[in-house]
């Protein structure tokens, strides 16, 4: 009798567990009500986990079904997925009603880049510091320079691995810091690894049309081992001096994107037609070209160098990043 008593209980419990679980559903309706807000139409469906049986039947034999189509239509793709956690695939159309084709970023992460900032600004290195960090990048980019000279799809591809690794680094510190201190960061964890999405992005494009050889994966491995520790340490030990260090780097790629747009105009590089991740990523005409392609990432790769020096001139101040507002969604 108590061990029936006991397994009542139990049930109770699970059941009431699971109901509860049911409340992260509203989430994706906002979701998709702020897109609708940006002008997106984006439809959200699924992402929702199982509801208890005994608590809501009608929904319960609703979710049933639709999981078993689910599961029926992941096991006609590449992959099998298991149905076991009630995660199912959400689908989301574009603006045009076309599914969204992407898993690894959503409508409302992409964005149209302002092409109105000012690509020529440069802080010139008055300190010490900002010298150091201004002739590191210029020596650094020597090797660069003899290496890919002007063959530009390889250059961007190999640079944008590198280029993803010092937010990341940064947010993840960051993030580490605001643990340890019980404080919060200003919003600066996220604008941080926004950046490194952002740059990681600009790689899953440039792969689209250059595809690595053995030896530069090979090259990519070997600097981002290093580059990744190097930058770790120095941030631990100078956060001012390794956002001006990126700062500048962010400079050098926009000279960079110029000379790539310049090989673009002179038709010494194809203007090629945009790849499609690129297209919905930065909102793009459908006929868009390589040039757009390069026109954007090198505005992100603006909004890049001034988020850094801005980071850098805080710390300059002998403040924390968290002091100032962090540029969330600047792009
Ligand atoms: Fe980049
Ligand atoms: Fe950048």
């Amino acid at each position: 009798m108590n061990s029936l008593l006991a397994r009542s209980v139990m049930k109770r419990a699970i059941a009431g567990r699971h109901v509860s679980s049911s409340a992260a559903t509203p989430f994706y309706a906002a979701a998709a009500a702020v897109e609708q807000g940006r002008g997106l139409s984006v439809v959200v469906m699924g992402w929702r986990r199982m509801t208890s049986g005994a608590a809501e039947p009608a929904v319960a034999e609703k979710d049933k079904k639709s999981n078993g189509t689910v599961a029926e239509e992941m096991r006609k793709g590449d992959v099998v997925v298991s149905s076991y956690w009630g995660v199912s695939k959400p689908k989301i159309t574009r603006e045009d009603g076309t599914e969204w084709p992407w898993n690894c970023f959503m409508p409302w992460e992409a964005y149209r880049a302002d092409l109105s900032i000012d690509l020529g600004k440069h802080h010139v290195p008055k300190t010490f510091l900002d010298k150091v960090a201004y002739r590191t990048v210029k020596l650094l980019r020597i090797p660069t320079d003899v290496f890919f000279q002007r063959r530009y799809g390889c250059r961007a591809m190999m640079l944008e691995t590198v280029a993803a690794v010092p937010g990341m680094v940064g947010g993840m510190l960051l993030h580490l810091r605001s643990l340890r201190k019980f404080q919060q960061s200003g919003g600066w964890i996220k604008a941080l690894l926004e950046e490194a999405e952002n740059e990681r992005m600009h790689l899953m494009t440039m792969v689209e049309l250059v595809q690595p050889k053995w030896y530069e994966r090979l090259l990519v491995l070997t600097v981002q081992g290093v580059f990744f520790n190097a930058f770790f340490v120095l941030y631990l030990m100078s956060p001012k001096l390794a956002h001006r260090v990126v700062g500048y780097l962010e400079e050098e790629a926009i000279h960079s994107y110029t000379e790539f747009l310049k090989d673009i105009e002179n038709g010494s590089i194809q203007n090629v037609p945009a790849p499609a991740i690129a297209i919905d990523y930065w909102r793009l005409p459908k006929d868009a070209t390589l040039k757009d392609v390069i026109t954007v990432i090198r505005a992100d790769e603006a909004h890049h160098r001034d988020v850094n020096h801005f980071a850098s001139d805080i710390h300059f101040q002998g403040k924390e990043l968290r002091e100032a507002p962090a540029p969330v969604g600047y792009h």
